[in-house]
């Protein structure tokens, strides 16, 4: 066991405020607390729509995006919510409301905001390192705010389909800083041994080409060094090394009014996140300092910020099971549903839905492991859990970015449903995958 895990005792950990905290239902006979989504408990949510199941609290989603928006204060800015991290309609029809463009990265997530919310276009951004001709024609159509272009042959092929279209597209280049993010490899994007954006020292030259090229109108510059950054120091370094750039590409003659610096800062995976609002106010301190002299607009593709804490995954103990002296809980939810345990080995706190008081419910030292034939198929390893019973419900925190986002269909296991909690109402956002919705592309 982990020291982390060793100190980390249910009782100590609670609520991902405003959305999750426990609470003693009226009827209970037994002093027990049970997880809450809002108004609605857990057990509830899992009686009405089956395990398992990603549940959504609108209240947290909009205290959060509400606290990262304020944080920007009257610096120029428009959040483009990065789809990638949870892209149900609904999720995205709720941001629309409140007021939030959009950071998409493929044609079906173009399709998904506008489907969501038809007058999102001129607020969408739209990145990644191999848009498809076919895709550029599609957010060209649709009249989206900016392209952010990751390379020299990208540019042209841009270039070629706004010709097609008589159209002119706005292009911000997305410039590798070289600035390490001190995060997970996989999602470390800011170093020039990654694949993405142009280093920053050709920046100026192929600025100059895309000036001359007819239908491309240079907008901006766009700089994304990774995800789930908590260390504030990277963001800060690169917006300088942009602003340095900035100053350079002015005095070149170009019209840079938009800035776009990526996905949003980290969250606390791993204890209560008390005060977000101070942490969002740190982070946009360090964006917008170096950017103040320059009037320019600022974009945030926040993703995991505003959704992440925002969710769980609600999950059932199918089998309790000893080997060796190593206790399983075997539960219904596996790496499929939830995959970045086995991909990054994250962490994921994981709670009792139901809480007897401390003194009855001795703790036990457990692995959470799913039905999928893998071993790097868990959930939660060496985790110091009160002792539950097959049938109980355990809630995997912080499930709301990247966990519905990332499913798959492995071992032929259909997709968790998804719920939507407003106070007292829940609405079904996405049913339950049956195996014939699986089956039904093939021939
Ligand atoms: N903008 C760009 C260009 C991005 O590549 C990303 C994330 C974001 C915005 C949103 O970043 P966020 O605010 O969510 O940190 N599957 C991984 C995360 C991959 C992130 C990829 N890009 C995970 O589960 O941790």
């Amino acid at each position: 066991m982990s020291p982390r895990d060793a100190a980390t005792k249910v009782s100590e950990t609670l609520d991902r405020f405003p959305g999750f905290y426990y609470r003693q239902p009226k009827d209970s006979r037994h002093r027990e607390s049970v997880l809450y989504c809002e108004n609605i408990s857990l057990n509830h949510l899992a009686k009405r729509f089956g395990t398992p199941l990603y549940v959504y609290s609108t209240a947290t989603i909009k205290a959060r995006l509400s606290a990262f928006d304020k944080a920007f204060g009257n610096f120029p800015h428009t959040i483009c919510y990065s789809v990638k991290a949870n892209s149900n309609l609904r999720i995205l029809r709720l941001l629309a409301r409140e007021g939030c463009g959009f950071d998409v990265v493929s044609v079906g997530e173009l399709e998904r905001v506008l489907r969501a919310d038809g007058r999102s276009a001129k607020k969408i951004v739209f990145s990644g390192v191999g848009k498809s001709p076919a895709e550029m024609l599609a957010a060209l159509k649709a009249g989206i705010l900016l392209f952010n272009v990751e390379s020299e042959s990208e540019l042209s092929a841009l270039a070629k389909c706004a010709a097609k279209l008589q159209k002119e597209a706005r292009v911000a280049l997305r410039v590798n800083p070289d600035v390490d993010a001190k995060t997970h490899p996989y999602i470390s994007t800011g170093l020039h041994k990654h694949k993405f954006g142009i280093p920053i020292a050709n920046a100026r030259q192929l600025y100059a080409q895309a000036a001359r090229t007819k239908h491309l109108k240079v907008a901006g510059v766009s700089v994304h060094i990774g995800s789930q950054i908590t260390d504030i120091d990277p963001f800060a370094e690169a917006v300088a090394r942009v602003a340095d750039l900035i100053e350079d590409l002015r005095a070149d003659g170009h019209a840079i009014s938009l800035v776009d610096v990526g996905g949003g800062v980290g969250i606390a995976y791993e204890q209560r996140e008390t005060d977000f609002s101070d942490h969002f106010a740190r982070y946009a301190r360090a964006v917008t300092e170096p950017l103040r002299e320059f009037k320019v607009h600022l974009l945030l593709e926040p993703g995991r910020t505003i959704v992440g804490p925002a969710g769980v995954l609600l999950t059932s103990v199918l089998y309790r099971k000893r080997n060796d002296g190593k206790q399983f809980l075997v539960v219904d939810a596996a790496m499929n549903d939830l995959m970045r345990p086995a991909l990054y080995g994250a962490y994921h706190e994981i709670v009792p839905v139901g809480r007897k008081p401390e003194n009855q419910q001795p703790e036990e030292v457990v692995d959470v492991v799913g039905p999928v034939c893998e071993s790097g198929d868990f959930l939660g390893r060496d985790r110091n859990l009160p002792a539950v019973e097959e049938g109980d419900l355990l809630a995997v925190l912080d499930a709301g970015a990247y966990g519905m986002a990332l499913a798959s269909n492995y071992n032929t296991r259909p997709r968790p449903a998804e719920v939507l909690v407003s106070g007292k109402s829940a609405k079904l956002i996405r049913r339950r995958e049956r195996i014939s919705d699986l089956l039904s592309a093939e021939l």
